[in-house]
């Protein structure tokens, strides 16, 4: 038996319900905030992500599935879409159209990490890059977006954490203070601290060891080192938020795992995913065009959801239902009879009613149980009555009552039956 990679997992057609309902209200969200669809490969030169999730990140230094092809190019599989789309946006001269980009995406990532609840080595995500403003009002728009798809979702606990890690000279400012502080106490720092001390001091404060905390308690605030620039657009950004009455909470050890942001960053957390608690994660880069090379500065905020985590959420609350359009199963009792269920079957399905019938010479009896166990709303059925009055004998399951039609006036009282709706 040769079982799937681990951390990787089959979606099955039960869950597949669940899947349509979030990425149908992904769809129809990023339309009502104007946001069109990118779609970029799900391989890239590994370059793309060596130049902007920064060479010190966990995704860089430890998770990304990189490889070299035949033709001796180093590829990795995309760890995240971001750096991806920037890529796109320069290459594709998108900005030359128009300065203001409203893009989202969605689709299958690749991180090498250790697998557990709602951590998977290929997961999902959606997200929505908001390129070309330094505005905070961008920043306002691109939380409401991902505001509107958390609510619409109907994810009922959950916080907003929001942060500001500066510009980067405030950044740089306050980089210096945190190694002097921490460098204090390197003896009592968990290890991966003391490492982070060396590469990427910024990460200590995300550390989730006990020791850690005591020491980070104490440590510089970021807020004092922020510039003019970097009040403003803090300040301008939660006064915003505010108006919009979006509840977030400041949290000023928030720092991200990834290197390319600069002012606002923020995280969705819901206390029913357990330890990876994060749903989703955004922030501004205004920085990041500039390390592809681009020869413009282009200030632009995004943020993803972590699909699996959302499903995790929603199977927790028990609180969606949703329906799918039920069949019509077209019973007949002699093989025979089978071009008449094909003439049926080809009218109702170009009416988009979702119909069956027996593909293996079954009895009358068993078809009827089959009809039962797919649960079908109407069952027709073709006897030898029907065939010799070229009528149509039509079951509604759910009320239990049996009528016999004439073929049009049958399929008619069937379309009329099914409530208009885009997924049959
Ligand atoms: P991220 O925080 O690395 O940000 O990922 C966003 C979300 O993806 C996380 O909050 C989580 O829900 C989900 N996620 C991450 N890793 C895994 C995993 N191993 N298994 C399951 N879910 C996972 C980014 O990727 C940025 N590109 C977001 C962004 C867009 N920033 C600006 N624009």
């Amino acid at each position: 038996m040769v079982n799937a990679v681990r951390g990787t997992k089959d979606i099955l057609p039960e869950e597949i319900p669940l899947w349509y309902f979030v990425e149908k209200t992904l769809r129809q969200v990023s339309s009502l905030f104007g946001f069109k669809e990118i779609r970029t490969p799900i391989f890239e030169k590994t370059e793309v992500f060596l130049r902007s999730i920064g060479a010190e990140t966990d995704i860089v230094n430890k998770e990304m599935y990189t490889f070299f092809d035949r033709g001796g190019d180093s590829i990795t599989l995309r760890p995240e879409m971001t750096a991806p789309v920037v890529r796109a946006v320069i290459q594709n001269n998108l900005l030359a159209y128009d300065s203001l980009l409203r893009l989202w995406y969605y689709g299958p990532l690749f991180r090498y990490e250790r697998p557990q609840k709602g951590r998977l080595r290929q997961f999902h995500q959606y997200g929505a890059e908001l390129i070309g403003s330094s505005e905070p009002e961008a920043d306002a728009e691109i939380i409401l977006l991902a505001k509107e798809i958390v609510e619409r979702l109907g994810i009922a606990e959950y916080k907003l954490l929001l942060n500001s890690i500066g510009n980067k000279a405030s950044r740089q400012q306050y980089k210096q203070q945190l190694i002097l502080y921490f460098e204090k106490y390197a003896d009592c720092l968990s290890n991966e601290s003391r490492e982070r001390l060396k590469k990427n001091p910024l990460r200590i404060l995300d550390s989730k060891d006990e020791r850690d905390l005591e020491i980070i308690k104490n440590c510089p605030k970021i807020y004092d080192y922020f510039d003019k620039e970097s009040i403003e657009h803090y300040n301008r950004t939660k006064e915003l938020l505010a108006l919009n009455n979006i509840n977030f909470q400041e949290t000023p050890l928030l720092v991200r795992g990834l290197d390319y942001y600069t002012h606002t960053v923020f995280e969705f957390q819901s206390p029913l995913l357990g330890a990876q608690d994060s749903f989703g994660g955004g922030g501004r880069y205004n920085e990041l065009f500039s390390e592809f090379g681009f020869k413009k500065e282009v200030p632009a905020i995004g943020f993803a959801f972590g699909i699996e985590r959302i499903l995790l959420i929603l199977e927790s609350q028990h609180s969606i239902s949703y329906e799918e359009s039920p069949y019509t199963y077209i019973a007949y009792n002699k093989p025979e009879f089978l071009p008449r269920v094909y003439e049926l079957a080809r009218l109702l399905r170009k009416n988009n009613i979702p119909t069956l019938f027996d593909m293996q010479k079954k009895s009358l009896k068993a078809q009827m149980k089959d009809a039962n166990k797919y649960g079908v709303k109407f069952v027709i059925i073709i006897g030898d009555d029907e065939m010799k009055n070229n009528t149509i004998t039509i079951k509604d399951m759910e009320k239990s009552l049996q009528n016999t039609y004439t073929s049009e006036k049958g399929i008619e009282t069937i379309l009329n039956s099914y409530l208009p709706n885009e997924d049959n």
